[in-house]
């Protein structure tokens, strides 16, 4: 166990030794197979107006789009049928999902025999129970970050306790649980992500998503520095060291601020991929952040691609669900 004052510097030295302590941690707890998770961005409207993200509802210049049930199965089964073992259902918060329809959505996916994660934003305590009841394991909902003052600031009519709560009730409800920070946003100190980390190993997340904040040109961050690649890098492999045993995914963030970002993260303590798998005109629409790679390939181009990078590293392909190991 690391102390706060301890993560702090090794966040501030320049030494990466880190790095690859958390490869040999990697290796000894969650071994050399990649879990790799087939993700459906199926809609990019959102309520939210997150200061940092190109989906929020101010940005009017991005083209809306949103995918119906029969659509999302089409991409769920092409999913399964190369080879995924866990569907993620990703979407800003839109509210035409209502709870039945959502419910109708995760229930035929589950008949496809895979593990299904959702990553569709702040719901109440009854609906995480119901999509739990539909059939979901999993559920995603990074922290973004664990200064509340910064949270404030960077997401406006929203509300930290509230945020906080979601991952408890997901907890008592039995998900495995995913949370993460963006590293690099304005006004960040080095103390709030050790903070950050420390949150992670305190809830007992299952797994954990890292990337660097990437300034969008149509938000109210467009002036702001990019995070840092290395430094995101650095919380990943410290969240490695200190929970061990989780899944923790080499992000597409990473790998937009460094070409060979993801296969650097794999060998940093990540273990996880989540590969797009829905067509190209939806990938330039869900803009999250500018220039995101993989915006003009198809599902089977990302699936081989990255199939052969991760080989390229004598790592492994899991047939497995991967669940957290316990
Ligand atoms: N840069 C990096 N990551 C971002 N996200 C949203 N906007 C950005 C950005 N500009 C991340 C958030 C969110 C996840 C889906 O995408 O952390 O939880
Ligand atoms: Fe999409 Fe490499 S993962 S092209």
């Amino acid at each position: 166990m690391l102390s706060k004052k301890e993560i702090i510097e090794i966040l501030k030295s320049n030494n990466d030794d880190v790095l690859k302590q958390a490869d040999a941690i990697r290796k000894e707890y969650v071994g050399d197979e990649v879990h790799l998770r087939g993700l459906i961005e199926f809609s990019n409207i959102c309520k939210r107006e997150c200061k940092y993200c190109g989906l929020q509802c101010s940005n009017k210049t991005l083209e809306r789009y949103r995918m119906e049930k029969n659509e999302i199965l089409l991409y769920a089964k092409r999913a399964v049928d190369m080879g995924y073992k866990t569907i993620v259902l990703q979407s800003g918060e839109d509210e035409h999902y209502k709870t039945d329809y959502m419910c109708e959505i995760i229930s035929e996916i589950k008949k496809l025999d895979v593990a299904l994660t959702l990553s569709i934003g702040e719901k109440s305590f009854e609906e995480f129970k119901a999509f739990k009841d539909a059939g979901a394991d999993r559920y995603l909902i990074r922290i973004e970050t664990t200064d509340k003052e910064l949270y404030k600031k960077m997401h406006p009519h929203a509300n930290f306790e509230n945020r906080k709560k979601c991952l408890e009730d997901l907890k008592t409800l039995g998900y495995e649980v995913g949370t993460g920070c963006l590293v690099g946003l304005p006004g960040q100190t080095t103390e709030s992500l050790a903070n950050d980390i420390l949150f992670f190993k305190d809830i007992d997340a299952d797994m954990v998503g890292i990337g660097p904040f990437i300034s969008h040109p149509q938000t109210p961050l467009k002036d702001a520095q990019n995070g840092s690649f290395e430094l995101a890098l650095k919380v990943m492999a410290l969240t490695r060291i200190l929970l061990k045993n989780i899944n923790i995914p080499a992000t597409t963030a990473m790998e937009t601020l460094n070409p060979n970002g993801r296969i650097i993260a794999l060998q940093s303590g990540a273990n996880v991929v989540m590969p797009n798998v829905t067509a190209s005109e939806y990938r330039k629409k869900y803009e999250l952040y500018p220039n995101k790679i993989c915006i003009h390939e198809n599902g089977d181009k990302c699936r081989h691609c990255i199939e052969n990078k991760i080989k390229s590293i004598g790592r492994t392909i899991s047939t497995e669900q991967g669940f957290r190991k316990k």
